[in-house]
C-alpha cells in the first residue's frame, strides 16, 4: 500500500508513501487515501495527521505522468474523485492537520488546505503551480484557498504559480504554525492543544466556523445560535460547566 495509516497515541497518521515521486497522487492513490479515511473514522481517535514519507516532499501534487492523454470524462472523474475525497476532510469526525514536511504543490497543496489545520517544518514550499502546466487547480484550491487567504493573495498565487516559503505562509494565514523541528511531532504537539475537550463541542465549533464564509452574516449568526444552543444540550457541557463551579479539571465523555 502506498498509503499508510498507522496509530499515535490517540491520533491517527495517514502517510503518503512514494518518496520517489515526491508522493505524487495517482487516482489509486487518492482512493487509497479516501479508505484510509473511511478506517480512520472507525478509530477512536482524537485527530488525524497526514504527511508525506521521505524528507523532501508532503505531496508534489497529481501525478503529471498519468494526467496526460487522458479523455475529458476521465479528466472530470479524477478531479470529482479528488474532490469528494478532500471533502471527507472537511467532515471528518476529527479534527485533522497536515504535517508539511516538504515540497506541498498543487494537488498536495489543495490536501494541506481540506486539512483544518497546517504545521510546515523549515523545508516546507507550497503552491499551485498547475498554470505553469497550462491547467489550473481542480481538487479544491481555487475554493479553499481563498477562503484561508482572501482573493486578492489567492489570485496572485494561483496566477502566478509562485512558491510560498514557511514565514510567508504563516504570514498570509496559509499555516497554523511554522516549526523548525520534526514536523509530526508538532502536528501531534498541536493536537494535544484540543484533544482534551468535547469532540462534539469541537464539531458544532467547526462546523459554524465552515459556513461562515458561505452564508450572509445573518444567517451565519443564526447557525451559530442553533449550534450553540446545540453544544448546550449536551452532557459535556453539563461537565464542563459544573467542573468550572467545582474547581477541577472536567472530564469529557464526547456526549
Ligand atoms: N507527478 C509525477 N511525478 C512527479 C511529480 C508529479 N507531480 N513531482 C515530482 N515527480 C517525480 C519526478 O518526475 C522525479 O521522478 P524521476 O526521478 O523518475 O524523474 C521525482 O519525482 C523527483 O522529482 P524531481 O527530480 O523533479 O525533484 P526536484 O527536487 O528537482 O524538484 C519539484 C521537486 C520542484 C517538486 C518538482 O518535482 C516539480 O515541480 N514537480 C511538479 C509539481 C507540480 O507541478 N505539481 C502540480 C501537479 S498538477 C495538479 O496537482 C493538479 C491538481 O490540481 C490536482
Amino acid at each position: 500500500m502506498t498509503v499508510k495509516l498507522t496509530r499515535e497515541g490517540p491520533y491517527a497518521l495517514l502517510t503518503l508513501d512514494r518518496p520517489e515521486a515526491l508522493n505524487a497522487l495517482s487516482f489509486d492513490i487518492i482512493r487509497q487515501i479516501d479508505a484510509a479515511l473511511e478506517q480512520a473514522r472507525l478509530w477512536d481517535i482524537r485527530a488525524l495527521i497526514i504527511t508525506g514519507a521521505g524528507d523532501k516532499a508532503f505531496c508534489a501534487g497529481a501525478d503529471i505522468k498519468k494526467l496526460m492523454g487522458r479523455s475529458l470524462e476521465e479528466q472530470k472523474r479524477g478531479a470529482e474523485l479528488g474532490q469528494v475525497t478532500f471533502a471527507k476532510l472537511d467532515r471528518f469526525p476529527v479534527p485533522s492537520i497536515a504535517a508539511i514536511n516538504g515540497y506541498a504543490f498543487g494537488g498536495g497543496m489543495e490536501l494541506a488546505m481540506a486539512c483544518t489545520f497546517r504545521v510546515a517544518g523549515p523545508g516546507a514550499r507550497m503552491g499551485l503551480p498547475e498554470v505553469k502546466l497550462g491547467l489550473i487547480p481542480g481538487y479544491g484550491g481555487t475554493q479553499r484557498l481563498p477562503r484561508l487567504v482572501g482573493e486578492a493573495r489567492a489570485m496572485e498565487l494561483i496566477l502566478t504559480g509562485r512558491t510560498v516559503k514557511p514565514e510567508q505562509a504563516l504570514q498570509i494565514g496559509l499555516v497554523n504554525q511554522v516549526v523548525e523541528v520534526d514536523v509530526v511531532a508538532a502536528a501531534i504537539a498541536f493536537a494535544d492543544q484540543f484533544s482534551g475537550y468535547s469532540k462534539l463541542a469541537l464539531n458544532f465549533a467547526r462546523d459554524a466556523v465552515q459556513r461562515a464564509l458561505s452564508v450572509p452574516l445573518s444567517e451565519g449568526l443564526r447557525i451559530e445560535v442553533d449550534l450553540s444552543t446545540l453544544a448546550y444540550q449536551t452532557e459535556d457541557a453539563d461537565e464542563g460547566m459544573s467542573a468550572f463551579i467545582e474547581k477541577r479539571i472536567p472530564q469529557f465523555k464526547d456526549r
